[in-house]
């Protein structure tokens, strides 16, 4: 192993470029269980990749350099870029987990939208774990990669698993869910990102007033599961049963937070989708129609309506983050 590592760091300094390509998803169930003894919620969810991508390139940084981060695209300057990016984060990990040096320049093209319930931070975590191991030549096995994302956050591992996979735990825990044909998608993206811990705190602030004291925790909260009727529509790629069966308990938590979602979420279902709701912990607005003349209608219409900062089309589901 050492030798290993040796002839690893010697490549780095010389390896030619890799560039990882990695989707956005939205939660086409989001079941939130009680608040855990460890601050996180158990999950029933189920993450749908969607073909909205962020490419992420590493480049052999100087020895004792360590990681830097640089970043393209219209939201590239709401972006951190320091060690607190979970690219840099991800980069990090791997390199401990190796023992070797974590000399890396991670250049992100963000088309994702940033702070937007779409994973775009989990899905650059992703990314840089694959760069990385293959620009360092590391050969890391794929259980490690899956382990080493679950450390980062709880929807990286899906992040490199893409297509659709029912998440449980606090969403890390990833069962493939089987689909047929492609789901034509239309997102509304807000002004303004949300936290996902304050969406989260706020989803125990209403459970609690409606509960009472301990009205948030495990033992009041049924235990979430997965909806039988909305894995039926997946698996017969059935646009109109999955639209009717869309769900997110962090709903009416994001819309307390941002109370304009609503006018997002009626000007989408009022153009024609066939189910519309808020994507993750929001503020991203996700519609699913029909088929793709459907999604340009409806994204038009939203564009009109004023209700949000811009919108986008994209079909999926997707693979997960790939070399490019
Ligand atoms: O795992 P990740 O770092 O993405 O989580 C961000 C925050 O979202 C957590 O600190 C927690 O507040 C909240 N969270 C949660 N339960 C989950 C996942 C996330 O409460 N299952």
């Amino acid at each position: 192993a050492a030798d290993h590592h040796a002839d690893a760091g010697i490549d780095a300094g010389t390896a030619a470029p890799v560039t990882v390509r990695v989707p956005a998803k939205v939660n086409v169930q989001l079941a939130v269980g009680g608040r855990r003894a460890d601050g996180f919620h158990a999950l029933a969810t189920v993450f749908f990749a969607v073909g909205l991508f962020d490419e992420v390139t590493a480049r052999p940084g100087e020895p004792g350099e360590g990681v830097t981060i640089t970043v393209e695209g219209p939201d590239a300057g709401v972006v951190p870029t320091d060690g607190t990016n979970l690219a840099a984060r991800a980069a990090q990990a791997l390199a401990t987990h190796h023992g070797v040096a974590a000399d890396v320049r991670l250049h992100i093209a963000k088309d994702i939208p940033v702070a937007g319930g779409m994973a775009g931070g989990s899905a650059d975590g992703a990314a840089a774990l694959l760069a990385c191991d293959a620009l360092w030549g590391l050969d890391t096995p794929r259980e490690t990669l899956f382990a080493l994302a679950a450390e980062l956050g709880s929807d990286v591992p899906f992040s490199l698993h893409g297509g659709v996979a029912l998440g449980e735990g606090r969403g890390e825990q990833l069962t493939p869910v089987p689909t047929q044909g492609a789901f034509h998608w239309v997102f509304a993206v807000a002004d303004g990102g949300l936290s996902t811990p304050a969406v989260y705190g706020e989803c125990d602030r209403l459970r609690e007033l409606a509960g009472g004291p301990g009205g948030a925790d495990e033992s009041h909260v049924p235990t979430p599961a997965a909806d039988r009727a909305l894995l039926d529509a997946l698996a017969t790629g059935d646009p109109a049963a999955l639209g009717a069966a869309l769900s997110n308990d962090l709903q009416a938590a994001a819309l307390s937070l941002r109370p304009s979602l609503a006018d997002t979420l009626r000007a989408g279902t009022d153009a024609g989708a066939i189910g519309a709701l808020v994507s993750g912990s929001g503020p991203t607005c996700a519609f699913l129609t029909k088929d793709a003349s459907d999604a340009a209608a409806v994204a038009s219409a939203l564009a009109a309506s004023g209700t949000c900062r811009n919108v986008r089309t994209a079909v999926g589901p997707v693979p997960g983050a790939q070399l490019s």
